[in-house]
């Protein structure tokens, strides 16, 4: 039977029209038409769902469930449906914004599902899909080097790996966006080639889970 592959972006920018969303609706696009027999492409943001921040109750220790009602529960549907998992962030001090470190805190929720479920450190052992990182950052600085090692890397890993996705350490896991700063102002050029790269690294990620 054929299922169609889907694919999970979280998008971490509070700017509605800023560079991390462009290049999430960019993705999106470019997926749904690269790959071949199809595949559905979701997109999750701070200006397009309420996800509020972890409150550290405890509760999801015990059940398993979260008492926070909002769209975590949406984004959690989506996620165990996915193939393959994308976080683009724009760099906020080197790391990734507030908003999205809110929506990786409540992964504590999957963490804690995993716990009761017998998984060592809370990490799903049963899943091993890719995930793809991407960042914008605006400083082509002496730090633009470590971008892709920088903290926003272990916050993403962790919470990866919680949901059920490997984001490697590899070149082909990450791309660093350096340049633009005001919303839309990815030049057409340096835009033109992240998105394809993006989208290859994309293609090439669901095509490998899917010999695997
Ligand atoms: C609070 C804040 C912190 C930032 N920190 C950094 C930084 O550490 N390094 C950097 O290169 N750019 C930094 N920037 C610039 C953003 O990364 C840049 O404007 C990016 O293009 C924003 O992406 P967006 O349009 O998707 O929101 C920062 C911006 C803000 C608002």
């Amino acid at each position: 039977m054929f299922t169609m592959k889907k694919v999970v972006i979280i998008q971490g920018s509070p700017r509605r029209k800023g560079n991390s969303s462009l290049l999430a609706a960019a993705l999106q696009k470019g997926i749904e038409t690269s790959v071949p027999n199809g595949v559905h492409v979701d997109i999750f943001s701070p200006v397009t769902h309420t996800i509020a921040p972890c409150i550290a109750c405890e509760r999801c220790c015990k059940t398993g469930e979260c008492i926070q009602s909002d769209d975590l529960s949406m984004l959690i549907e989506a996620l165990d449906a996915a193939d393959a998992l994308i976080w683009i962030s724009p760099l906020y001090f080197g790391g990734v914004t507030s908003q999205l470190k809110a929506i990786i805190d409540r992964f504590q929720m999957l963490w804690a599902r995993n716990m009761l479920a017998g998984e060592a450190r809370g990490i799903r052992s049963d899943r091993s899909r890719p995930a793809l990182a991407f960042y914008i950052s605006a400083q082509d600085n002496p730090f633009s080097n470590e971008v892709k090692k920088a903290a926003a890397l272990l916050p993403l890993k962790y919470a990866s790996n919680t949901a059920g996705f490997i984001l490697e350490n590899d070149e082909s896991s990450h791309l660093a966006i350096v340049g633009p700063d005001g919303p839309g102002e990815v030049s057409a050029v340096a835009y033109e080639t992240a998105r394809e790269d993006a989208i290859s690294k994309v293609v090439m990620a669901i095509g490998k889970n899917q010999e695997a």
